[in-house]
């Protein structure tokens, strides 16, 4: 098991865009897969992205447990099996790329390894479907809404180096975890009842 080292903001690592990967079942991207899925969940988070690691290759890890994933996803084959409620099942891709269905936006919170200590409101695209390669150079090609699609949304925007504050359109909705809960509270307040 090997942690790596998590870029924060400010470093011109993030915010530049990270270069194709010629072969993805190269034993070294292997490697940075293994040691990404280690450091991503030691930091507890739902992804992570080469950049983030000083890696400017376009590799993507996520998962979420159900309880973070929310409702209304589609269930990993292996939970469907199970019976189980829906999560985002551990993924690593290679050269991922998405496209939205439909225009429609949700608003929803996100953090960032790269970005401790902070959460905002972000609007993301509610569905989309999304494609990449695994390190067995298998395409896999898939659906997600809610939650899911969030993620992957927010990991593939990393390779094009962007953060997530700089898809913010009101950077009022920024703040530090402890407070997020005011300040969602004050904007129940001036949303009125529907929130
Ligand atoms: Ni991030």
């Amino acid at each position: 098991m090997a942690l790596l080292k998590i870029a924060r903001l400010g470093h011109p690592v993030l915010i530049r865009p990270a270069a194709p990967v010629d072969d993805p079942t190269d034993a070294e991207i292997r490697r940075l897969i293994a040691d990404m899925i280690d450091t991503m969940k030691d930091a507890q988070g739902v992804g992570l992205a080469g950049p983030q690691v000083y890696q400017s290759r376009r590799v993507i890890v996520f998962e979420a447990p159900a309880e973070r994933a929310g409702a209304g996803e589609e269930p990993g084959p292996a939970l469907a099996e199970a019976g189980g409620v829906a999560g985002v099942p551990l993924t690593a891709l290679i050269n991922p790329s998405f496209e939205p269905i439909g225009e429609a936006l949700d608003l929803g919170l996100e953090g960032c390894l790269s970005i401790p200590g902070l959460s905002g409101v972000v609007p993301r695209f509610a569905r989309i479907r999304y494609r990449g390669v695994t390190q067995d150079g298998e395409t896999v090609a898939r659906e997600a809404s809610g939650f899911h699609a969030r993620v992957v949304q927010h990991e593939i925007d990393h390779l094009d180096g962007v953060l997530y504050p700089m898809r913010m359109t009101d950077l009022t909705l920024l703040a530090f975890n402890e407070e997020v809960g005011r300040m969602l509270a004050a904007l129940d307040e001036i949303d009125g009842e529907d929130g």
